[in-house]
């Protein structure tokens, strides 16, 4: 407890309840198992899993999501083989259910390895339309390849530029902007007080970011949805960089139209920054509120 209170004492006046969270790090999350709707059904996977001893409990935002408690490698199992399911933390599953693309739309995953929310996309479009999902890392794309094929899904093209410099030749129904970020919400502690799924910063990333989420935006066709999202609690990685699309190009933040998510909303105020009022649209997500990993979702409209 006193380490994780020490490692995120910075965020301890905008975390509310600072002494759940700090907790709640000490536990893990239940496994969270996106169904693959394109292969089989949610209720097969969780009769199949119930056979195995597994206690099951779907999540209340989407029949597709099974939270199975025990579960260490959900990998080896044979549904996994199968391709009957991806797993994904719950958090981030909620990135698709709230960008929402349909089946025939053209979608851009602008930071798209190794393809966890590419494919819950796909799925969620029935495998029409067209998703490009691009990475700057060709080694992660190969990954999402793999996952892609695996999962059965064809609705797919992949590109490997800097997402910042991505050609400006299309507009997209959909854009999501999944950062590279601090991945400060990943951060939990084992029985033994180890640190894990620790990922060290690297560079400039708020810039980084601010440059992607502006890219997305410009390729955002008029009417369209972008979806800004880290798994990070740092506002210079969250608020900041959504406070700089606002003032340099007309965004429009929107509501997260989705129920039943226990969350806090996005900050108006930081040490010395200030942020438009909109922001209480973000959703922040804390594991002692919602037990998975940390998020941060901005939705925005063209
Ligand atoms: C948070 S991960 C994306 C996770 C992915 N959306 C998923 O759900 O599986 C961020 C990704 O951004 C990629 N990336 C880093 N810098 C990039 C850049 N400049 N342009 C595009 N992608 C970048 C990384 O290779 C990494 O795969």
């Amino acid at each position: 407890m006193r380490q994780s209170a020490e490692f995120f004492a910075p965020y301890a006046e905008i975390i509310p309840d600072f002494a759940a969270f700090c907790s709640a790090l000490h536990t893990l999350p239940p496994c969270c198992l996106r169904v693959n709707t394109l292969r089989t059904e949610a209720d097969i996977v969780r009769a199949r899993l119930a056979q195995y001893g597994y206690r099951i409990v779907p999540a209340p935002f989407a029949a597709e999501l099974l939270l199975v408690e025990g579960l260490t490698h959900p990998g080896t199992l044979r549904e996994a083989l199968l391709g009957y399911y991806h797993p994904q933390a719950l958090t981030s599953a909620l990135a698709a259910l709230i960008l929402a693309p349909q089946p025939g739309e053209g979608v851009l995953d602008l930071c798209a390895a190794p393809g966890s929310k590419t494919s819950h996309m796909a799925q969620l479009m029935r495998d029409q339309g067209l998703i490009v999902a691009n990475d700057r890392h060709d080694k992660r794309l190969a990954m999402l390849e793999y996952n892609l094929k695996h999962l059965g899904i064809s609705n797919v093209v992949t590109t490997c530029y800097a997402g910042q410099n991505f050609p400006l030749r299309h507009k997209f129904a959909r854009v999501l902007v999944d950062a590279p970020c601090s991945g400060e919400g990943n951060y939990r502690w084992d029985a033994r007080g180890r640190l894990l799924h620790y990922r060290r910063s690297q560079g400039d990333l708020p810039r980084l970011q601010r440059q992607l989420l502006l890219r997305g935006f410009d390729l955002l066709a008029a009417g369209g949805t972008l979806l800004y999202a880290t798994c990070t609690y740092n506002p210079a990685e969250n608020e900041a960089v959504v406070q700089a699309l606002l003032e340099q190009r007309p965004a429009s933040l929107q509501p997260i139209p989705l129920q039943k998510v226990p969350h806090a909303p996005g900050l108006q105020h930081w040490r010395t920054q200030t942020y438009d009022a909109r922001m209480e649209y973000c959703w922040r997500l804390y594991p002692h509120q919602l037990n998975s990993v940390g998020f941060f979702l901005a939705c925005i409209r063209a």
